[in-house]
């Protein structure tokens, strides 16, 4: 085990022991290795460099209750990249060498994954970039799969204690548009202003509306959008220009398994003011309880002090199926050897 503070454990980045990688070459993927250093050199030219084409993953493994490593629905994943990679002119990654990646990145940096209890995972962070020259618009021939493995703690500061969020209006460049519905880095590039704006503003958390019409929600800058209506029914937006969360598509599940009717569906603007618990889903944040919601002059407000009843049930039950203290009742988890 590391010297780790592991029950303050925050969301940086910590070098740990190696990260994983693989080369896509003639026309295909070499052998799996293990790198030690942290950093990586590549051509001046490379095209994740100057046309962005790059795409990143995010999925956790867990130190469960009887002590073994299980990684969350990496398959999920693996397809959600291959998605991203084939919008952007990546080579699809073959599903056998995706999970040898993620279970040997948890496996060689095993010392790492936080132990049962402290409410830490490890954070695995596949990465497909283009590395090979080109300098006319048009994809290159090389590149890399990486994948990082870091232990992680809460997201926001305070595990479920409601957060802040601020919708920005369309007064600069980026605050407009979302993530979009793929994981490509340039997407989240976008979205950089529009978060440091935010935390500048004192609001950790930022919310894009529907960028063509700006009258329905879309979703926060890190994470899927949650409303529960007063009478109990889970709501989420349909949107083409949200990231298709997989912490969304296991709480959606959960919340049919419990009774809780689930609405996935365009969610208008105005709706925000009758929610009685709003939340932001995904890997990272968890579900994260907003306790304000702060658009122009108007503010919004829920339970700023703690998450409500509906989305601590579901927080308990996901997090319970992940640490293995009740059965894993979809085959949700994948053990590593
Ligand atoms: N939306 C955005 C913009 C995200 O960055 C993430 C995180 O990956 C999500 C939603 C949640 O997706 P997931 O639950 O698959 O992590
Ligand atoms: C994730 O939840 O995995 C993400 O990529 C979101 C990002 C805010 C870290």
């Amino acid at each position: 085990m590391k010297n780790i503070d592991w029950n303050n454990l925050g969301f940086e980045y910590i070098k740990t022991d190696c990260h994983v990688r693989s080369t896509f070459k003639n026309g295909k993927w070499g052998r799996l290795g293990i790198h030690r250093k942290d950093t990586i050199t590549m051509n001046v030219a490379a095209t994740c460099l100057h046309y962005g084409q790059a795409c990143f993953e995010g999925l956790k493994a867990f130190r469960c209750k009887d002590g073994k490593v299980r990684i969350f629905r990496p398959k999920e994943n693996l397809k959600r990249m291959n998605d991203t990679a084939s919008y952007i002119h990546c080579p699809q990654l073959p599903e056998s060498m995706f999970i040898r990646a993620v279970k040997k990145a948890v496996s060689e940096n095993i010392d790492f994954v936080p132990p049962y209890g402290t409410g830490g995972s490890m954070y695995l962070r596949p990465l497909l970039i283009g590395t090979g020259p080109r300098i006319g618009v048009a994809p290159g021939d090389q590149y890399d799969f990486i994948v990082l493995a870091i232990p992680v703690g809460a997201y926001y500061k305070g595990n479920i204690k409601p957060v802040d969020a601020v919708i920005l209006d369309d007064y600069d460049r980026s605050a407009p548009r979302g993530t979009g519905h793929i994981k490509m880095g340039g997407n989240y590039a976008a979205g950089l202003h529009a978060h440091s704006l935010a935390k500048k503003m004192g609001f950790p958390i930022n919310l894009y509306l529907d960028s063509k019409t700006r009258q329905y929600v879309d979703e926060f800058g890190t994470s899927n959008f949650i409303g529960i209506t007063r009478d109990g029914k889970y709501v989420t937006p349909d949107s083409t220009t949200i990231l298709p969360s997989i912490t969304n598509k296991s709480l959606t599940q959960l919340a049919e398994d419990m009774g809780i009717p689930v609405e996935r569906r365009p969610v208008a603007f105005h709706e925000i003011a009758d929610f009685a618990e709003i939340g932001a889903c995904g890997t990272a944040v968890v579900i994260t309880p907003i306790g304000r919601i702060v658009c122009g002059n108007k503010t919004f407000e829920y339970d700023s002090e703690k998450c409500g009843p509906v989305l601590k049930k579901l927080y308990d039950e996901l997090t319970r199926i992940q640490y293995g203290e009740i059965p894993d009742r979809h085959g949700w988890l994948m053990e590593v050897e």
